[in-house]
């Protein structure tokens, strides 16, 4: 079965052709980061349009690369939520007039679903159930996967995403957008204990995280600071110790609760190697596995989309959200 992924929901326009004998055969990408950079974060308008000029010289470059025909395609997958309206708008049109043109199924997925089953793309001993741990730029949870299709969020941020409080780190240090690989790389010679930042709500009995408190600290930090290179990767370091001490902690608590021997780690935020290899310690000390995508399937992508296409279809969760987008789409109500 050969299934054609789309992806719109961000900043990132996605494409990618996904055969079920074959594996990957192919991914387009584009992304608008130098469209957004200038502003300090996405702009929905300018995000839109841009999907929508792109999409299709994509696909043609997908087709053109694996010499495939779009009448070949028996399945299109895209985005239907959650992500920004508009965009979400474009894959949603540009999926349904191909399934139409096509005369093939199409079917809706669920992004943070997507990202979840990234990993078994690359690792088919990968089985549920297990414990997902989404960090991106607009989640962070922690989710009991059952089974596919049946998911239980046991805590998630009560305020900013991970990626954004490295978002927003970068940027009242005047560094560029997206925050999250440059903050990766200024850590790297950052010195250990320059400053003590707080673990917020890491004492609190759940599974929950909030990282709004902490950005408010780090921009005290920064004003009270010279305005030194040295100090952006001090800062950099300790934002990293202190978010990788709350992962860690509430995974503990989620294990507490009930034990996987599996943790699949993904989105935006999984490709930062400072949190990888505290997270793999940290499942290593408790006879636990964790894995990760490729980290170009960290962030948004076609290849996971496609690839959620072909599960989906293949367990029989073949939703379709006819032309109706979900700019929120909780992952425990996918039905
Ligand atoms: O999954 P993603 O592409 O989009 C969402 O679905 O949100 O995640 C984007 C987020 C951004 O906040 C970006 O700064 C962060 O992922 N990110 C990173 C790294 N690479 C991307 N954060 C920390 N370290 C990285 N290396
Ligand atoms: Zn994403």
């Amino acid at each position: 079965m050969l299934v054609l992924g789309i992806e719109t929901s961000c900043d990132e326009t996605g494409l990618a052709l996904y055969d079920s004998e074959e594996g990957l055969l192919a991914d387009e990408l584009f992304s608008q980061i130098d469209i957004h950079q200038a502003y300090g974060g996405v702009v929905p308008e300018l995000a839109s349009r841009d999907h929508a000029d792109r999409i299709l010289p994509l696909l043609n470059n997908l087709l053109k690369k694996t010499g495939k025909l779009l009448d070949e395609v028996d399945l299109v997958a895209y985005t239907a939520g959650p992500g920004l309206k508009g965009c979400l708008l474009v894959g949603s049109t540009f999926a349904r007039t191909l399934s139409y043109i096509i005369d093939k199924p199409i079917i809706s997925i669920n992004h943070i679903e997507a990202h979840l089953l990234a990993p078994f793309m690359e690792y088919p001993e990968l089985s549920f159930p297990f414990f997902g741990l989404l960090i991106s730029g607009g989640h962070t949870m922690i989710i009991d996967a059952k089974s596919i299709g049946d998911y239980e969020i046991m805590g998630e941020t009560l305020d900013d995403a991970l990626g954004e409080a490295f978002d927003k780190t970068a940027k009242l240090m005047g560094l560029d957008y997206p925050g999250g690989p440059l903050i990766e790389k200024l850590a790297k010679d950052g010195v250990t204990g320059s400053y003590k930042f707080p673990r917020p709500i890491l004492n609190k009995p759940n599974c929950d995280f909030s990282f709004s408190g902490l950005k408010t600290h780090i921009m005290l930090t920064w004003k009270a600071s010279e305005k030194t290179e040295q100090v952006q990767k001090n800062i950099s370091l300790e934002l990293q110790n202190s978010v990788t001490d709350c992962l860690v902690g509430k995974l503990k608590r989620a294990h507490n609760e009930k034990y996987y021997p599996v943790i699949v780690i993904s989105g935006g935020v999984s490709a930062n190697q400072f949190i990888r290899d505290k997270l793999t310690n940290f499942a290593h000390s408790i006879n636990a596995k964790a894995y990760y995508p490729t980290k170009k399937f960290c962030t948004d992508n076609g290849a996971m989309i496609a690839y959620a296409g072909y599960k989906k279809y293949e367990a029989g969760q073949i939703y379709d959200l006819k032309g109706e987008v979900k700019p929120r789409w909780p992952l425990d109500q996918l039905a």
